[in-house]
Parts: C-alpha cells; sequence; structure tokens
C-alpha cells in the first residue's frame, strides 16, 4: 500500500498539470506519491490572446516535472492537446490508454483565469474561449473518459477543478464565474448518470491560492481596487477564517481523498477547500 490514500495500479489522467506551481502539478505529484501512475498535460505553447505566456504551461516544462518524477520511480507520461479541440480531448484520453492499459482518475484541472474585466468589454470571443477550456472541454473529456471507465466495468472518479466562485459571484470575472457554476451543475448531473457504474464525479472548490494564475489575478485585482498587492493579499488573509491563502497542497490532498476508496460514497459533492471562507 502507498500513500494514505491507496491509488496503487490506478491510472490518472490529470489535465493542465504541465505548469509549475500549479494545482495539478501538486494534484500529480500527490497522486503519483499515491501509487497511481499520472498522464502529465497541457497546452504546451503559447496561442496568442486566449493563451498567453503568463497562463499556460509550455512542453519543456511539463517535460522537466515528467523526468523529476520518473527519476523519483514514479509511472508518469505526457501529452499536449487543446481543450478547445474536441480531436485533441479525445486523444489526451487514447494516449493515458495506450500509455498505461486503462483509465481510472480524470481530473479536468486546465482553465483559463485570466480573461477578466468589466462585462461591458468582454468580447464574445473572449467569453467562448472561457467557457470553451472551462466547461467544453471538461465535458468532452469526462464524455471520453467515462465511456472508457464504463468498457472496463472497474468504476472511476472523476474531479473537476471548479472554484470558490463556483459558489459565489467575483465582479470582473463573469465568464469565469459562468464557467465554474456550469462546472458544478455538470458535475451533479454526471454523478447521477454515472452512479450505476460506480463512476464517482465531484468538484473541488478552491478559495486563491498563489499559483501562476494566482499571482496574475493578485496584480489584476489590486489594481482593480486600487490597491497595493500588499494591501490586497492582507485584506485576503484577513477575511479567510483559517488565516492564510489556500496552498496547492490543499487541493491536492482533497483530490487524493476523493479519488481513493475512502471516498467510496460520495459523488456529486462540490467541495470547498477554502479555509472556511466560502462555506455553501
Ligand atoms: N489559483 C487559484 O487561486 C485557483 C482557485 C480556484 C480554482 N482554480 C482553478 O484551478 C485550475 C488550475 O489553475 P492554476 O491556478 O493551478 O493555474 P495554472 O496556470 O497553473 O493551470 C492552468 C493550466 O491550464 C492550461 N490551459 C489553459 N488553456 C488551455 C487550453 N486551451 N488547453 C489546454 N490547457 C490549457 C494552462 O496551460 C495551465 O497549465 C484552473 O481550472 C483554475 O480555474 C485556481
Amino acid at each position: 500500500m502507498t500513500g494514505i490514500y491507496n491509488l496503487d495500479g490506478k491510472v490518472a489522467l490529470i489535465t493542465g498539470s504541465g505548469r509549475r506551481k500549479g494545482l495539478g502539478e501538486a494534484m500529480a505529484r500527490r497522486l503519483a506519491a499515491e501509487g497511481c501512475a499520472v498522464m502529465l498535460h497541457d497546452l504546451g505553447q503559447v496561442k496568442g490572446e486566449i493563451a498567453p505566456a503568463h497562463g499556460v504551461g509550455t512542453t519543456a516544462e511539463m517535460e522537466g516535472i515528467a523526468q523529476e518524477m520518473r527519476a523519483a520511480g514514479q509511472k508518469v507520461g505526457t501529452v499536449t492537446g487543446d481543450m478547445l479541440v474536441e480531436d485533441d480531448v479525445r486523444g489526451m484520453v487514447e494516449a493515458t490508454v495506450a500509455t498505461f492499459g486503462q483509465i481510472d482518475i480524470l481530473v479536468n484541472n486546465a482553465g483559463i483565469g485570466y480573461l477578466f474585466g468589466p462585462l461591458t468589454e468582454m468580447t464574445a470571443e473572449k467569453w467562448d474561449a472561457v467557457l470553451g477550456v472551462n466547461l467544453r472541454g471538461p465535458f468532452l473529456a469526462m464524455k471520453y473518459a467515462a465511456k472508457r471507465m464504463i468498457e472496463q466495468g472497474q468504476g472511476g472518479s472523476i474531479i473537476n477543478i471548479a472554484s470558490q466562485a463556483a459558489k459565489s459571484g467575483f465582479a470582473m470575472a463573469t465568464a469565469y464565474t459562468a464557467s465554474k457554476h456550469g462546472l458544478v451543475g455538470l458535475t451533479r448531473a454526471a454523478a447521477l448518470e454515472w452512479g450505476a457504474h460506480r463512476i464517482r464525479v465531484n468538484a473541488i472548490c478552491p478559495n486563491h491560492v498563489t499559483t501562476g494564475l494566482g499571482a496574475w489575478q493578485n496584480e489584476f485585482m489590486s489594481k482593480a481596487r486600487g490597491q497595493t498587492l500588499d494591501e490586497y493579499m492582507a485584506s485576503m488573509k484577513a477575511r479567510i477564517p483559517l488565516g492564510r491563502p489556500g496552498l496547492v497542497e490543499d487541493t491536492a490532498a482533497a483530490c487524493a481523498f476523493l479519488c481513493s476508496d475512502q471516498a467510496a460514497y460520495i459523488t456529486g459533492e462540490a467541495m470547498n477547500v477554502s479555509g472556511g471562507e466560502e462555506y455553501h
């Protein structure tokens, strides 16, 4: 038995896990430490305004993470693909099965959290990109992964990384808020459809975590509120009951638990990992 949650023999695909300091990287390292074989995935390259350098994990970055994990004796594969392209998403699931023979866990983590600004200035193209990566992409990944899980007949676990913005509204982040609320709805409906196949579908709702994306959000939101970065971070800490922003490890621990047999009776849940800031 490996780790606390014993994921020996399981295989996971984690989207958007090729970026250092990200939630995806942390979940990949944690699931691997629990004995799981892990397929890292990322976009791999900058693609204009909807995938700028400050929002994207490069292929070189992902391969570096994979090498470190393999050096630690972990089973790791890599695949690139665009969550906006259906063939790419199907290809990620197929690559996981081709590499490891099966898929038991899907973590929908890839997301756009940077096309922020006033709703009156929001273009339809940016709206479509946010909804495309954060909601349509997860739908496609779930569809192809669950088909395979149903064929395997061994159940499975799907985790959708939503957000506090799936439960509460955030000004200047309207498309993001709408996409994450939608992701929780998708989670609940899919949990009902796939319960009979013992495929559990849950969402995790972190509040703020200073990943690469989170650091960009801190800069943007502090400027939007007319605060210095220090003032913004201090006000954030002050409103969180446990007195600090989230760490990537907090979400990774919740993910490992929800993927494990210890969570065998939990499905359709949208679990807050927010230090008490979000409670509904
Ligand atoms: N950091 C936070 O405070 C926070 C809080 C709540 C939820 N989240 C969610 O957690 C997830 C991970 O975010 P993170 O903060 O670790 O940032 P991150 O930038 O490390 O991860 C996001 C990943 O998504 C990938 N991605 C973006 N567009 C893509 C596309 N078209 N195709 C494929 N991959 C694409 C990026 O390359 C990146 O690796 C996101 O869904 C985000 O919304 C983050």
